[in-house]
């Protein structure tokens, strides 16, 4: 049966990464018998201003009728004075509570041709391959009471609230023992249980569900030190499960680690498996319309779909292939270039990625 795809492409950067996904997508098509059909529509600052609001109701009803999503990156300071219900996150935010996409994966794994790519040590991050599971539609992100006021003494304060019900903890926590099963069996949980009441719940919860994994060795780890094992000795992770801003924080984090947040995808899953599909980089404002962003974390993104909601992982395969062929081949876009590798746009990897997957 054919499926359908949201495709979201945004705001800076995010339609040029998108349309290079797209390429690949139709080669799928043509070359590989995949049968999708794609239907685009406006998220953040795009749809803002062809529509006043950042998340229109009719994107949030092509998503609800799609089999998946791929967005692009919203945000750019044009829409940065704008009031934070207006603001373009507000739409990729809402897309996430509204799908109830609360399995956040996101992978960071070091391609052995970017070794040199990092900024940390070869030996620091030559074979890392870690899985990020972020929680993402509880947390302070969507706590509430949040908001500003001016407090008795007339001073302005701001406010959020962190907070997580017990199954929020729990159904995530699910997912990162399996994801655990499937890998190498090791679960990391980052939490602030020594300061954050919340926390230590969330502390607790994975202690109580870790007795029905018994094959998962299950470690524990404030957030603080986790950042610094992050730069300091990545390997010993597999898999590490974590609320929804430490998640944020240390995606990035890891993301450096592989030598660009260009080649970072992310799968952002609902209970059923539908998932949203998007690089885990923002729409880079500074080269945005230059054609020079990194399309690979877009286009993993599209492998991740295809493998996740399509359960087609010969043509995941196939896409991953191709992205490694192409960095074999020397194709380097200007944030993973190194010297003696051919630096190139956008298009120009897109192209080398497409005609390696035709190759095959
Ligand atoms: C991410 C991004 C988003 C987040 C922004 C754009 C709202 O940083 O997906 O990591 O904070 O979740
Ligand atoms: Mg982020």
């Amino acid at each position: 049966m054919t499926k359908k795809i949201a495709v979201l492409p945004g705001d800076g950067i995010g339609t040029e990464i998108v349309a290079e996904a797209i390429k690949v997508l139709d080669c799928l098509k043509h070359d590989f018998g995949l049968s999708v059909e794609t239907e685009f529509a406006l998220i953040g600052g795009a749809a803002y201003d062809a529509s006043g609001t950042p998340f229109p109701a009719d994107t949030l009803k092509i998503c609800q009728q799609a089999d998946s999503v791929l967005l692009g990156a919203v945000g750019g300071p044009k829409w940065e004075p704008l009031d934070y219900s207006l603001r373009p996150e507000r739409g990729l935010l809402g897309l996430r509570a509204e799908l109830e996409l609360f399995a956040n994966l996101r992978p960071a794994i070091l391609y052995p041709q970017l070794v040199e790519a990092s900024t940390l040590k070869a030996e620091v991050v030559s074979g890392l391959d870690i899985m990020i599971i972020r929680e993402l539609t509880g947390g302070i992100y969507f706590g509430k009471p949040r908001g500003r006021r001016v407090n008795d003494r007339g001073e302005r304060e701001g406010f959020n609230t962190l907070i997580y019900s017990e199954s929020e903890i729990r159904r995530i926590g699910h997912i990162a023992f399996k994801t655990a099963q499937k890998r190498n069996g090791r679960l990391c949980s980052v939490d602030k249980a020594n300061v954050l009441e919340c926390t230590e719940l969330w502390r607790e919860i994975m202690i109580e569900i870790s007795s029905e994994y018994p094959d998962v060795e299950l470690s524990h780890m404030y957030v603080d030190n986790a950042a610094m094992q992050l730069v300091r000795a990545p390997k010993q992770f597999d898999v590490m499960v974590t609320e929804n801003m430490f998640g944020d924080i240390l995606s990035d984090c890891a993301a450096m680690l592989t030598g660009s947040i260009g080649m970072l995808p992310s799968a952002s899953l609902d209970k059923n498996g539908k998932g949203m599909y998007e690089p885990i980089h923002g729409s880079a404002p500074d080269i945005a319309g230059k054609g020079l962003a990194n399309p690979i974390a877009t286009i993993l993104s599209v492998a991740m779909m295809l493998r996740h909601s399509f359960g087609d992982s010969d043509n995941a395969s196939r896409v991953e292939k191709a992205v490694t062929s192409a960095l074999d081949a020397g194709y380097r876009t200007a944030d993973i270039y190194s010297d003696g590798t051919k630096k190139v746009g956008a298009q120009a990897m897109g192209d080398a990625i497409v005609s390696a997957l035709r190759a095959q």
